[in-house]
Order: C-alpha cells, then sequence, then structure tokens
C-alpha cells in the first residue's frame, strides 16, 4: 500500500488537477485537505474541459471515493453548482462518490461581503483574492464563531450559530454603509443547504482510517500551492490554509506516517495571479509570450496570471518544507523555440547571495535575481510521451533544475491531455503503480 500526497510547489496553478487526474487510476479515494473554491484545477478527458474547484480531480474515475476534508471551507452553493454542472457532463456526484468532513467549516452570506471590505481598506497593499469569502471563514474559524457543515444536521444549532453571527456581523456592515443581513433568510437558505448536504456529510477521517486499513490508497490533493501556504508562503499575500504537507494530516485527520511520498507539482517557468512579491516576474514581451503560448488565465476568476522565469530558490526551498521526493515538472512545452532560457540560481540582496527563500515578503521585494542561462530548445515537446524521444538539450535543462532544487523529476508533462505525459519509470515506481496509471491513460 502507498499512499501518496500531491502538491504545489510554486503560486499554484502549476497543473496539479492534470497530474492526479492521470495518477487516479493507482488510487481508491482522491481526498482534498485545504481551500476552498478559490481553487481551480483544469483537466481536459478526450478534448473535453473540466474545471473543478471544490470537488477532487479523482471525480472524473467512476470507481474512486472523492473525500472534502476538515480543513476546507464550503459554500453550499458552489458545492451544488459544480455538481450539476459535472452532471451535465456526464459525471454523477452523489453521496456514495463524495463525502464530505462535518467538521469543514461554510462559507456564509457575510464572508464575501467581510473580503470585500477587509480588501478595500488595504488599499494598494490589497492582497488581489479570489472573493470568495475564503479569508473571512477562515478568520471566523480560529475565532471559534465558525458555522461548519455538522452544524446543518441540527436545524436548531444552526439557527442560534446563524444569529449569533449576524448580530456581530451587522456591527460591522453598520460602520461601513452596508445593509444589515437578515437572520431568516439565511436561516431559510441554510435549512435548504443543510437537506441536500446533509447525505454528504461523513466523519472523514474516520472514513480514511477504515479505508486504509482495508489496504486502499490514498491520494491527497494539495490545493493552490506552497508560496501561498498562510505559514510559510509570502505572507501576508497568501491564501489563509496550509498547503504545504502538513496540512494533509491537520485537514483530514490523518497521522503524518501515512503520506508515503509527496510529489511536487513544478511548472517549468513561474506564474502568479493576485498581488505580492515574485522576484522573477517578466514585465516584457517574453513575460506576455509565455502568459499566451501557455495559456495564463486564472480558472476560478480568468484574471490574466503574471508570469516569469523558473525560481529554483523557490522550488529548492518549497521541496525542503514539504519533504518533496519527486517533482512533476509541467508545461516545459510552452518554452520551446523561446531562445535562451534563464533560470534563477539565488537573490542578491544587499550585499548577500540568498540560496534560501526568504520568509519576509519585504525582503523578497527587494531581491535581484541572479539567473543562469541555459541554451533551450527549437524542438516542439508537444504531446511527447516517450522519455527517450526528449531532445537533448531539454533533457540538459531538466537535469539542470534537478540539480538545482535537489529533487528529481518523475513526470514530464508535455499537454493537457492524458496522454501528453512521459512518466519516468524509476522516479516513479516507488510511489504509484504504474501498470494501473497506464491502463488508465490508455482508457
Ligand atoms: P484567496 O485564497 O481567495 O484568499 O486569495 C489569496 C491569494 O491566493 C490571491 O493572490 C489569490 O489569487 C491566490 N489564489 C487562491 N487560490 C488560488 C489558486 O487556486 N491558484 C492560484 N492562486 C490562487
Amino acid at each position: 500500500m502507498a499512499n501518496l500526497l500531491v502538491l504545489g510547489t510554486q503560486w499554484g496553478d502549476e497543473g496539479k488537477g492534470k497530474i492526479v487526474d492521470l495518477l487516479t487510476p493507482a488510487f481508491d479515494v482522491v481526498a482534498r485537505y485545504q481551500g476552498g473554491h478559490n481553487a481551480g484545477h483544469t483537466v481536459y478527458v478526450r478534448g473535453t474541459k473540466v474545471v473543478l474547484h471544490l470537488i477532487p480531480s479523482g471525480i472524473l474515475h467512476p470507481g474512486t471515493l472523492c473525500v472534502i476534508g476538515n480543513g476546507l471551507v464550503i459554500s453550499p452553493a458552489a458545492f451544488f453548482k459544480e455538481t450539476s454542472d459535472l452532471g451535465s457532463q456526464g459525471v454523477r456526484v452523489d453521496p456514495s462518490r463524495v463525502a464530505v468532513s462535518r467538521s469543514a467549516h461554510l462559507i456564509m452570506p457575510w464572508h464575501p461581503l467581510l473580503e470585500r471590505v477587509s480588501e478595500e481598506l488595504r488599499g494598494e497593499k490589497k492582497i488581489g483574492t479570489t472573493c470568495r469569502g475564503i479569508g473571512p471563514a477562515y478568520e471566523d474559524k480560529a475565532a471559534r464563531f465558525g458555522v461548519r457543515a455538522g452544524d446543518l444536521l441540527d436545524l436548531r444549532v444552526l439557527r442560534e450559530k446563524i444569529a449569533e453571527n449576524v448580530t456581530a456581523k451587522n456591527r460591522v456592515f453598520g460602520k461601513f454603509g452596508l445593509p444589515p443581513l437578515d437572520v431568516e433568510s439565511i436561516y431559510r437558505e441554510y435549512k435548504g443547504w443543510a437537506e441536500k448536504l446533509g447525505p454528504y456529510l461523513r466523519d472523514v477521517s474516520e472514513l480514511l482510517h477504515e479505508r486504509m486499513k482495508r489496504g486502499e490508497n490514498v491520494l491527497f490533493e494539495g490545493a493552490q500551492g506552497t508560496l501561498l501556504d498562510v505559514d510559510h508562503g509570502t505572507y501576508p499575500y497568501v491564501t489563509s490554509s496550509n498547503s504545504t504537507a502538513g496540512g494533509a494530516s491537520t485537514g483530514l485527520g490523518v497521522g503524518p506516517k501515512a503520506i508515503h511520498g509527496v510529489l511536487g507539482i513544478t511548472k517549468a517557468y513561474t506564474t502568479r495571479v493576485g498581488g505580492g512579491p515574485f522576484p522573477t516576474e517578466l514585465h516584457d514581451e517574453r513575460g506576455k509570450t509565455i502568459a499566451a503560448r501557455g495559456d495564463e488565465f486564472g480558472a476560478t476568476t480568468g484574471r490574466p496570471r503574471r508570469c516569469g522565469w523558473f525560481d529554483a530558490v523557490a522550488v529548492r526551498t518549497a521541496c525542503r518544507i514539504n519533504g518533496v521526493d519527486r517533482i512533476a515538472l509541467t508545461k516545459p512545452d510552452v518554452l520551446s523555440g523561446t531562445g535562451e532560457i534563464p533560470v534563477c540560481t539565488g537573490y542578491r540582496y544587499k550585499r548577500e547571495i540568498l540560496k534560501s527563500f526568504p520568509t519576509e515578503s519585504w525582503v523578497l521585494d527587494e531581491v535581484v535575481p541572479e539567473y543562469r542561462t541555459l541554451p533551450g530548445w527549437p524542438e516542439s515537446l508537444h504531446g511527447a510521451a516517450d522519455f527517450d524521444a526528449l531532445p537533448r538539450a531539454f533533457v540538459d535543462y531538466l537535469r539542470v533544475l534537478e540539480d538545482l532544487v535537489e529533487t528529481r523529476v518523475a513526470v514530464v508533462s508535455t499537454g493537457v491531455e492524458r496522454g501528453q505525459t512521459v512518466l519516468v519509470e524509476p522516479e516513479l515506481r516507488d510511489f504509484v503503480d504504474l501498470t494501473r496509471v497506464r491502463a488508465g491513460r490508455a482508457a
């Protein structure tokens, strides 16, 4: 038995959805552990685009159980919209396929409203959030004001918690000239959700424990990326949850020893959506070319992503924080034929060269990246599936990245479809049953 954790090593949008979908045939359960419908995992199946926000990417494989952990914040409206969108694409979502933790927190109508106020108050220093109410829902969780999914199971408790919150929140709304919220209409809405969401609610920790005891394999799926982690990312320009490896344990109620391997998803260049420091960001035509070729637009908000060169300082640090065993390198095909490719190897800060990612975002604002320039390759990589057929210059590039981040590459993604992937056998074999992955890829 081997359980694998798949997470992003940059600022999100590394292509986790495709890799999770590709590896799912080797697992019985796919479990998400943090975030909410701020995430956007895009998966292509036989030319059809499927965008997932809340439901784990494993849902596209009929035999897989998908689990939504206590570490998430859930908007019931977003959950059922996604369920119905998937239904219209022929993907069945019901309580036999999806389990939601009773301890997950709910996004309530006041959360997106409070987020707008807080972003406005920050002025030029706004985070550039997805405005889905994610941050305020986690704030209420930490403040012990949160409404949890399990509270839907007792309508008396639900009404009491809504009333408590509305009283407190209306005081804030009054100060900002916003209309007050009404307890009864919110209660009626959430009573409706209680009926619909009730059958999905489970003790997820217990469920996973039982499945693992039976010898089933679990794939733990991270959302966002390491540099957006509330503790280890570019604080305060981060999301409000732990997207790093430790989050899988707290966000699902599984012990750390249940995680047998960590696969870090890493884009061959860097992107970021929203505000905050980004040392290798390109402000010229080359950045625009990468954005256009890589179709770098947010899957959730449609915002253009900021683009820049590969940052080995950031990825090496992400590998350390998460204990990454192997990397899945995505989108190198975007760099084909773009000429020489600079890779950031260190940061100059005042008189020092930093080899580790600084923990203060105000230091990051001032660092100057040190680059090593690699030759690049003219050949297209698009759709390549065989390691031996990859151009020499690309393999050299890959080896340099591996040395810089001190981690081996096990997967190279060369396009959006499942088949457009190089599986680097010796590197992957310890973590997944390749026979099952190959069978799924061919299906
Ligand atoms: P929030 O998660 O909506 O609070 O946004 C906080 C920051 O995380 C913003 O910069 C968002 O753009 C970013 N963010 C949140 N989810 C994702 C994601 O799935 N991909 C990339 N960036 C994200």
